[in-house]
């Protein structure tokens, strides 16, 4: 190869770029495309590279298929809440079934960016606060992606992002910048890339924001030391979009030739959008800057991943298979399947859910009666409006006989539009009312942060409307990220916490309210009671005087760590959902009193169904070190299970732990399992559940 047509390995253009694309796939000088949705278009690039380029070297297609192709699935914080891994591995494998069909090779997901903070817009494409869902559902993803293969030997792989800490920007604002200690990030932020790493991502991406200091793009503890040397990475990275480039902006390279030279030394294999490396690598290796060797290990990488996934076998996307392999009826089943299963029942007192509707009026009220496109959410670029049922279509299909429906919008999104006075009139007519609010998919994604977290536009004062008719009122909240909806969660007795679910979220809906489906999903990421929370989750430090209750403001509280004016605690808490039915906890027993170094722990307990639906609990395991040598969390999620009962029925549920889950990083960040005393719960969220001891020795 030559200098030029190693380079063009490593740069990837879209079609907007400025040069002839055409012309440079033809020279060998463009690796990969990326965003190109258009089955065609893809071929025809295609056949340039790999029929009128001298090497014949076919491109990567890369795009950011982040919950389903055409077909869309809940965001992935909300199939994060299912604590579903088969569900997620199944919803990864038909959205690429799809993604593949249309062209795609290599998918920009998943996202595993632990984040705590709701303000900011990417919280919807993330597994929410806690590192070992993170982990656990981000390796499902890259399972369900890289281990499909259409029918004619197609397949993608995954890329794993944004590496690293991109989820904790000071303030949630986007882009901006983080700064956190070397324990916290090895503890907390870096585990789900790690899983995702040993569940095999073949490529990984680097993030836009700065970290101690020093862009992520550039970070030598992060790609050399971390990545390559003791994750022992082999694999593609590939900097965010334009993120080279951007290194002039955060100040740390004169212009795109000095970016480009720190981002190889860095050892980023691929410059996404290719304005350095295109430009000015080519120099650098010619001026001795850099040596010829790095191009050939980067190049090596990225022909290793295309013989990986047989691109130089099968580098056409077969056109005519694209019709019969979109929105197949058992991927939207599965749509609406997920769409339910990650639904959150937050509120049912006293219970109105699930509805029994003959011979009733529903009153159908808010601005998501009749919205399609917010209910896909955000990245969702090939999914259509015109695909989704509206909540409105859905609940008259599947009402029930001898019920009528009746709609009223009441307010649109923005406020602009308001007539509570008909939402009144509409609720006064009916038996129940469902109000259908929250934030449309255009106020959360990428660059889309926000500072006040409350319903947008009048909604609140919709809610308050309704409510006062004294009917009963049940609220399906739909939303990328968590709301600070306290006044909503005092006055309405039955919530539901729909996110944005999908081209199928309507019918997901529908299930959960007849009851054809009893909800099981829990948060994976706290919701607050107000802004100045943030961010406040469940695995924070006791600290040096911790509040003795974590309600409002004790005056004998003075001197802890608490707000004169606000609670400790969230409004719902991590791991919080509820059921239609009952599950009680009992018999707690801690099987290992004392754990050797070397062994396990083991608790069980028995879960009974003590209610009158069969239901899915998310039984989980949380631990804390009482004592070590620094400071430790309050708990920590150690593993959970998904248990199905019938009523009345009873199960064990027992967990075996590797007593080295219990280790941390000592004063000098090595990983150590001290011995000393435990806490164990096993319970239904991070706030309850049957505690027990146990000792390391
Ligand atoms: C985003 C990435 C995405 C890339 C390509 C960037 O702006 O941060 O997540 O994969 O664009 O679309």
């Amino acid at each position: 190869m030559t200098l030029k047509e190693k380079v063009g390995q490593m740069v990837q253009a879209d079609l907007s770029w400025s040069e002839n694309v055409k012309q440079l796939l033809r020279e060998g000088r463009i690796g990969s495309l990326l965003t190109i949705q258009d089955v065609r278009s893809i071929n025809e690039h295609q056949h340039i590279a790999v029929e009128e380029s001298r090497l014949g070297i076919p491109i990567l297609v890369g795009n950011d298929i982040i919950h389903g192709y055409r077909s869309i699935f809940p965001i992935p914080l909300a199939l994060a809440s299912s604590w579903d891994v088969d569900l997620v591995e199944a919803v990864a494998h038909a959205s690429i079934s799809e993604a593949i069909a249309a062209g795609t090779t290599w998918n920009f997901a998943p996202m595993v960016d632990i984040t705590r903070d709701p303000r900011w817009g990417r919280i919807a494409e993330s597994a929410g606060e806690d590192p070992l869902l993170n982990s656990k559902i981000g390796a499902a993803w890259v399972r369900g992606y890289q281990g499909y293969r259409s029918e004619t030997g197609r397949q993608a792989a995954a890329c794993v992002k944004h590496y690293a800490a991109y989820g904790a920007v000071e303030s949630g604002k986007d882009y901006n910048t983080t700064d956190m200690s070397e324990r916290r990030l090895r503890e907390e932020y870096l585990p789900p890339y790690k899983a995702a790493i040993d569940a095999g991502v073949k490529t990984i991406m680097t993030s836009f924001n700065d970290l101690n200091g020093l862009p992520a793009t550039i970070n030598p503890l992060l790609l050399k030391q971390i990545l390559r040397k003791e994750w022992g990475f082999e694999g593609v990275i590939i900097s965010d979009y334009d993120s080279i480039g951007e290194l002039i902006f955060h100040g740390v390279a004169r212009d795109h030739k000095e970016a480009a030279l720190r981002s190889i030394l860095a050892g980023v294999d691929i410059d996404m959008m290719g304005n350095a490396y295109h430009y000015h690598l080519a120099d650098l290796v010619r001026d001795g800057q850099v040596p010829e060797a790095l191009l050939d290990e980067a190049v090596l990488r990225i022909l290793r991943l295309k013989y990986d996934l047989d691109l130089f076998d099968h580098p056409y996307a077969e056109e005519s298979r694209i019709s019969s392999s979109l929105m197949r009826p058992e991927t939207l089943n599965l749509a609406a399947e997920a769409a339910a299963k990650s639904i959150i029942l937050l509120k049912n007192d006293p219970r109105l859910l699930p509805l029994h509707l003959e011979g009733k009026t529903i009153a159908l009220i808010g601005p998501f009666a009749d919205e399609r496109q917010s209910l896909l959410g955000c990245w969702s670029f090939d999914g259509k409006a015109g695909d989704v049922e509206t909540l409105h279509e859905a609940i008259e299909r599947n009402l029930p006989p001898r019920a009528s429906l009746r709609v009223c919008s009441g307010c649109s999104f923005d406020g602009d539009a308001a007539d509570l006075a008909s939402a009144v009139a509409v609720a006064r007519q009916a038996d129940v009312v469902l109000l259908a609010v929250g934030e449309t998919d255009r106020m959360s994604g990428e660059a889309h942060s926000r500072a006040h977290l409350g319903l947008p536009g009048r909604q609140q004062e919709l809610v308050d409307a309704v409510v006062a008719t004294g009917k009963p009122v049940i609220a399906a909240v739909f939303t990328g990220r968590p709301l600070a909806i306290l006044k909503l969660a005092q006055e309405v007795p039955s919530i539901l916490l729909a996110w944005h679910g999908g081209t199928r979220a309507a019918q997901g809906l529908c299930d959960v309210l007849l009851g054809r489906v009893n909800p099981s999903a829990k948060l994976n990421v706290s919701f607050p009671r107000s802004e100045g929370q943030i961010p406040v989750y469940y695995a924070h430090k006791s600290t040096g005087r911790p509040a003795e209750s974590s309600g409002v403001i004790q005056f004998n509280e003075a001197d802890k760590s608490v707000y004169l004016d606000e609670s400790n605690d969230p409004l719902f808490a991590f791991g919080f959902g509820l059921s239609y039915t009952n599950f009680t906890y009992s018999d707690l027993r801690v099987l290992t009193p004392v754990v050797e170094k070397d062994g396990f722990l083991r608790v069980s307990a028995t879960l009974t169904n003590a209610g009158n639906f069969t239901g899915t609990e998310i039984v989980q395991l949380y631990v804390r070190d009482l004592v070590g040598t620094v400071t430790r969390p309050v708990k920590e999620l150690k593993d959970f299970q998904k248990m199905t009962l019938a009523p009345g029925e009873s199960c064990s549920v027992e967990f075996d732990l590797p007593a080295g889950e219990l280790a941390f990083l000592n004063v000098d960040l090595n990983p150590v399992l001290e011995a000393g005393e435990f806490k164990v719960w096993i319970g239904p969220d991070s706030t309850r559940g049957l505690e027990g001891h146990f000792a390391v020795r």
